[in-house]
């Protein structure tokens, strides 16, 4: 009897140690503050699936606690024919609740992606291939065609970057220009296109795709570079040793939260089940101070 009652005791200590467990990868990693910049990020997104419909239900889910505004899409938007249907069965459906919500989504093309998505009203595109938003007074968004990064697009980019002063300035696109995955790896013809540029103008942030998984690499130059390309597609097992590493999940599909208080930007990337897989925070370096007349010093 007194054995039995110890067992129980066992079990229920266990299964509690369990929902605690469950409960804190559960929890929101970020401070959630009113008046922050609150977005999501979510890559390789427009293929129909149990995966993409798993993310899109937790991204529902997390926002009624983390109430993001907008969402970047890092590319690889449909998979596939792109009719006037495929937009629904492989975007405006699945992604339905967010759009109603009055989510924003601001795609950037990947390698699959026609250039007519650039007309789409829900992308956001403006009829552009890459273009830039501010959402907030201090945090900019360039959106990067990396399909072909011709001299007029390095141009815009490079006046659009100097032009945004001393805001954050993020970029998104799809080729991921630091990569441990087997299958693609380090664009490096981009990388050597675009780096250069990135760091002329002090860019904080990259977020990319086309990898089927998710990984944050360990600043490169100064820059933050993640890849979150498994919202609906997952190659398992994908991810190489490698040095870039700071943190990698190539077992899940994923999607990130990040927000952004002053100089400080949260991030916390969470799987289709509701898991947390990374999470942490970058300070912004390189701000440029105002000069006493009011204009950025650089
Ligand atoms: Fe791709």
């Amino acid at each position: 009897m007194r054995r039995d009652i110890m067992r129980r005791s066992a079990v229920l200590v266990l299964l509690l140690a369990g929902l605690i467990l469950v409960a804190q990868a559960q929890e929101l990693r970020l401070p959630n503050k009113e008046g922050s910049l609150k977005f999501a990020v979510l890559g390789d997104s427009g293929h129909p699936g149990t995966g993409q419909t798993a993310v899109a239900r937790q991204m529902a889910s997390w926002r009624t606690r983390f109430p993001f505004e907008f969402a970047l899409m890092t590319g690889d938007n449909l998979y596939g024919t792109e009719s006037p249907r495929d937009y629904e069965n492989k975007f405006s459906i699945p992604y339905k609740p967010l759009i109603d919500a009055g989510v924003k989504f601001y795609a950037a093309l990947g390698n699959h992606d026609d250039d007519g998505q650039t007309q789409y009203k829900l992308f956001n595109m403006d009829g552009k291939k890459y273009y830039s938003f501010r959402p907030q007074n201090g945090v900019r968004f360039f959106a990067i065609d990396t399909n072909y990064v011709d001299a007029k697009q390095l141009e815009w980019l490079d006046n659009e970057l100097a032009a945004s002063g001393s805001d954050w300035k993020i970029v998104f696109f799809h080729h991921p220009l630091y990569s441990s995955g087997a299958t693609h790896g380090s664009a490096d013809l981009q990388r050597g296109l675009l780096e250069p540029v990135f760091l002329k103008h002090g860019v904080n942030v990259a977020m990319t795709g086309h990898e089927h998984f998710y990984e944050r690499i360990k600043p490169q130059k100064g820059v933050a570079y993640f890849v979150i390309g498994s919202s609906s597609k997952l190659r398992k097992g994908d991810l190489r040793q490698s040095a870039l590493t700071a943190s990698g999940n190539d077992s899940d599909y994923a999607f990130m939260l990040v927000e952004i208080d002053r100089d400080e930007m949260y991030f916390q990337a969470i799987n289709d089940k509701g898991m947390t897989i990374d999470t942490g925070s970058i300070r912004r370096i390189g701000k440029a101070e105002p000069t006493p007349d009011g204009r950025p010093s650089r």
